[in-house]
C-alpha cells in the first residue's frame, strides 16, 4: 500500500473534484454535507420563490439563490462537462417549478453538481454513502437516484443512525436519528458483511433464533455461521462532552460510525474519499484501517484540525505521508488567499496565518466583525510566583493591508494589557519594518517554564511564516481543547 496517495485539499470540493480527481479512482466516498436543519424547515419551504425577504433571512446566510446558484443551475441545464444524466437535468428543471429559485433549490443544485462528480470519480465497484438528516433526505434521494440508478448504479440501504440526546420540549416526537444513504456504482461492489457483537449472549440468541426457525415461528435471514448480520438501524452514541474523541468541531461524527462504513465497503489499500471532511473523522479512521484517503474542506480550520488530529494519533511523521493541496506555499498564493472573496467562508487568510504560526494550536475567533482586532488566541504554560503551573493567553492579530502605521502595534499592546495576556503576535501579509521597530518599545514577557524572555509584541511577516517560522511558547493543548468546546457555538453556519 502506498501511503503517499493520501491527499488533503483546502478549497471548494467542486473545483477540486473537477481539477484534481480523476475518473474511476475512488473505492468509497462518504459525504456529510452541511444542511442547517436547526432552522425551521417548513418556513424555508414555504418561503421558497416568494419575495418575503424578512422570513427568508433566517436561511440566507447558509444557502441563497445567488450568482453561484445561477451558474450551477445553468451548468446542469447545459450538461456542462457531460457529467449530468438526462434524469438529473429533468429533476432540477422540475424542482425549479415546484420550489422556485430560492435557498432550497440553491442547495439542491450545489449537491447535484457535486454528486455527479462523485459518481464520475468512483470506480465501477465503488460505493457512495450520503449522510443527511430528515429535513433534506427525501430531496437528496431523488438526486442520487437520478445520477446513480439511471447509469447502472443501485440503491442499497437507507441506514438510520439512531442516538440519544436532549431534544428539548418541542411539540412533536423527539428527533433522534440521521439518515445515511448507501449506493453503489454497479451491481459488482465490495461489501464485507459485518456482524453485531459476537458474545455469549448473541450466541445464545442465535441458538434461540435457529430453534424458532425450525419451529417455523419466524423467518430470519440475518444469521449465518458467523453470527447475526448487521442491519440498517445503527445504535451509536453521539459524541458528548465526555467523549475522548471530541475535538470541539460542532458536527464531528463518531469514529465508530465511520468504522462500520469503511470496514463494510472497502478493503486495506483502497481509496476512501470525503469531500466535506470537517475535522477528518473519515480520514482518521481510514488511516487507522490502512486505507488510502483523499479529503477536501473549504475552511482552513478543518485542514488545520485534521493535520493536528493525524499528528496526535499517528505521530508527526504521518504528515510527511500526505500531500497538502491549496494551502499557500508562496507569497503569491498567500496574497491570493487574502484577496479571495467567498461569501461561504470568512477570514480564511487570517485563519491560515494564525494556525500556521501556532502550528495548528490556536483557537480562531470566528465572531463576525472585529473583536478588538483579535483573530485568534492560544494558551501557554507558565509558573506564577508561588511556582504553581498556570495558563496564560496569547493573542494573534492579522493584517493584510499594504501599509500600516505604528498605531496598529500600540492598539495590539493595549488589547494584550486589557486581556491580561502574555504576548501579542501581529501577523502581516507585507513586511513592515516600521512596525517591527515600534514593537521593540513594548518590552518583554518572561516565561518561567522555559526560563526565557519573549517580546511582548512580535511582528511576523508572511514571508517568515512561509519559511517555517513558528511561535516558540509552549501551548497548553488540554486547556485549548476545553476552550474550543466552549466556543463551538461561535462557529459559522457552513459547519452545520
Ligand atoms: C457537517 S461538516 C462534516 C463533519 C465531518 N463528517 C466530521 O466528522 O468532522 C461539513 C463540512 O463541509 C465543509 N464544506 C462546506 N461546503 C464545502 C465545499 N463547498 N467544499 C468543501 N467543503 C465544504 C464545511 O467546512 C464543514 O467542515
Amino acid at each position: 500500500m502506498s501511503v503517499h496517495n493520501n491527499k488533503l485539499f483546502y478549497g471548494d470540493n467542486l473545483e477540486v473534484l473537477q481539477r484534481h480527481i480523476k475518473d474511476e479512482t475512488v473505492d468509497l466516498c462518504y459525504i456529510d454535507p452541511p444542511f442547517n436543519s436547526k432552522r425551521n424547515y417548513n418556513q424555508i419551504y414555504n418561503n421558497i420563490g416568494k419575495e418575503d425577504v424578512a422570513q427568508a433571512q433566517a436561511f440566507v446566510d447558509t444557502w441563497t439563490w445567488n450568482q453561484r446558484a445561477t451558474e450551477g443551475f445553468e451548468d446542469i441545464k447545459n450538461n456542462q462537462n457531460g457529467v449530468f444524466t438526462k434524469q438529473s437535468i429533468s429533476l432540477i428543471l422540475g424542482l425549479e417549478k415546484v420550489l422556485g429559485k430560492g435557498s432550497l433549490l440553491a442547495y439542491l443544485v450545489s449537491m447535484t453538481q457535486r454528486i455527479a462528480e462523485i459518481y464520475r470519480v468512483l470506480k465501477p465497484t465503488g460505493s457512495f454513502y450520503l449522510h443527511c438528516d430528515p429535513t433534506a433526505s427525501h430531496y437528496l434521494k431523488l438526486i442520487v437516484d437520478a445520477i446513480f440508478c439511471s447509469q447502472g448504479g443501485e440503491f442499497q440501504n437507507e441506514i438510520v443512525w439512531h442516538y440519544r440526546r436532549w431534544t428539548g420540549k418541542a411539540k412533536k416526537f423527539q428527533q433522534l436519528h440521521d439518515i445515511i444513504f448507501f449506493y453503489t456504482k454497479s451491481k459488482e461492489y465490495t461489501f464485507n458483511v459485518l456482524y453485531t457483537d459476537y458474545t455469549e449472549k448473541s450466541l445464545k440468541r442465535k441458538e434461540h433464533y435457529h430453534t424458532r426457525i425450525k419451529n417455523g415461528d419466524v423467518y430470519i435471514t440475518s444469521i449465518d455461521e458467523k453470527g447475526v448480520r448487521d442491519n440498517d438501524v445503527w445504535q451509536i452514541q453521539l459524541l458528548n462532552s465526555q467523549s475522548k474523541e471530541r475535538l470541539g468541531y460542532p458536527t464531528q461524527k463518531p469514529e465508530e460510525l465511520l468504522e462500520k462504513i469503511i470496514k463494510a465497503s472497502s478493503n486495506e489499500g483502497d481509496v476512501i474519499f470525503d469531500a466535506y471532511c470537517g475535522c477528518g473523522t473519515s480520514i482518521a479512521v481510514a488511516q487507522k484501517l490502512n486505507r488510502n484517503w483523499i479529503g477536501i474542506d473549504i475552511t482552513y480550520q478543518s485542514i488545520s484540525l485534521i493535520m493536528k488530529r493525524l499528528e496526535d494519533s499517528f505521530g508527526k511523521s504521518v504528515l510527511n505521508t500526505l500531500t497538502l493541496n491549496g494551502v499557500p506555499q508562496d507569497f503569491e498564493s498567500a496574497v491570493a488567499l487574502a484577496n479571495k472573496q467567498d461569501d461561504r467562508v470568512r477570514k480564511e487568510f487570517e485563519k491560515w496565518a494564525v494556525l500556521t504560526y501556532s502550528n495548528n494550536r490556536a483557537m480562531i475567533n470566528s465572531k463576525k466583525g472585529g473583536d478588538g482586532g483579535i483573530d485568534g488566541t492560544a494558551f501557554i504554560i507558565d509558573y506564577n510566583e508561588k511556582n504553581e503551573q498556570i495558563y496564560k493567553e496569547v493573542i494573534f492579530s492579522v493584517k493584510s493591508n499594504k501599509t500600516l502605521t505604528p498605531s496598529v502595534v500600540r492598539d495590539l499592546y493595549g488589547t494584550v494589557e486589557r486581556e491580561n495576556a502574555a504576548v501579542g503576535y501581529l501577523l502581516t501579509l507585507y513586511p513592515m519594518d516600521n512596525l517591527v521597530k515600534e514593537s521593540a518599545k513594548y518590552g518583554v514577557y518572561q516565561n518561567k517554564l522555559l526560563g526565557r524572555n519573549f517580546p511582548k509584541i512580535e511582528v511576523i511577516s508572511v514571508e517568515e511564516l512561509l519559511k517555517g517560522k513558528q511561535m516558540h511558547l509552549p501551548t497548553a493543548v488540554a486547556v485549548l481543547k476545553d476552550a474550543q468546546l466552549k466556543k463551538q457555538d461561535d462557529l459559522p453556519d457552513i459547519f452545520s
